[in-house]
């Protein structure tokens, strides 16, 4: 069984079969409605980081440094982290995989910003991404990270099972567009994120279920609320 624990905002732990822990944005300490915080965290093997603005980076690097876990994101992330003094780190780049313990990891596309948080001269600026895994046992998950709807997301169906989609709107895809991903995509279960934090961003994620309607199942989290696939 794998399992994905919703820690608020665009943050969540995923918990493999095999029993690896992997993090995806974290964003605890400032976010308003995050169950846990850093300091609680003790076992974590991998953290993957889909952009660089802090509400998905900045608690990436104290997390990493806490944990050990290795850090994986785009070349210029892991490079500003490594000018931060990690050292257990993997670099890739929109389009391309690689094989790691706990499955495949592939970073998609996203159309968004890509600032990097704590880069003050601008020098690690980058292309904002998401993630496709393909986890040992043959379960796959989107997650799409802070993202515009993209015609791209099409390429992306038959190959999902669990999708894990901003509704926020604001910044990125908001409830109708992010059911058009849905259309694109065809996963069989769809998580919303990236709504409620803030005013800007406040949905009804039980509206985003009526859209969807029966083209998938939504599955509605409070943090702390995990999934079980
Ligand atoms: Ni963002
Ligand atoms: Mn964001």
């Amino acid at each position: 069984m794998a399992r994905l624990t919703w820690h608020g905002h665009a943050t969540f732990t995923l918990e493999t079969d095999q029993g690896h822990r992997i993090m995806f944005d974290p964003y605890l300490d400032d976010n308003p409605r995050a169950d846990i915080r850093v300091e609680d965290v003790r076992k974590l093997d991998f953290i993957l980081v889909s952009h660089g603005h802090f509400d998905h980076f900045q608690d990436a690097i104290p997390l990493a440094k806490q944990t050990g876990a290795r850090l994986i994101s785009t070349y210029e992330i892991v490079s500003f982290c490594q000018t931060q003094g990690l050292q257990n780190v993997h670099a890739l780049h929109i389009g391309g995989g690689n094989h790691f313990d706990f499955g495949y990891a592939k970073m998609t596309p996203a159309l968004h910003g890509g600032q990097v948080h704590g880069d003050t001269e601008g020098a690690f600026t980058t292309v904002p991404g998401g993630w496709w895994l393909d986890l040992k046992g043959g379960k796959r998950l989107y997650y799409a990270g802070d993202t515009a709807l993209l015609t791209d997301m099409q390429l992306l169906k038959g190959k999902v099972d669990v999708a894990v989609l901003p509704i926020g709107d604001n910044f990125t895809m908001g409830p109708e567009d992010a059911t058009r991903a849905v259309e694109f995509i065809e996963p069989r279960v769809v998580l919303p994120m990236h709504y409620n934090t803030w005013e800007a961003i406040e949905q009804d994620p039980n509206g985003f279920r009526d859209l969807v309607g029966d083209r998938a199942e939504v599955v509605i989290l409070d943090p702390g609320d995990s999934y079980n696939f």
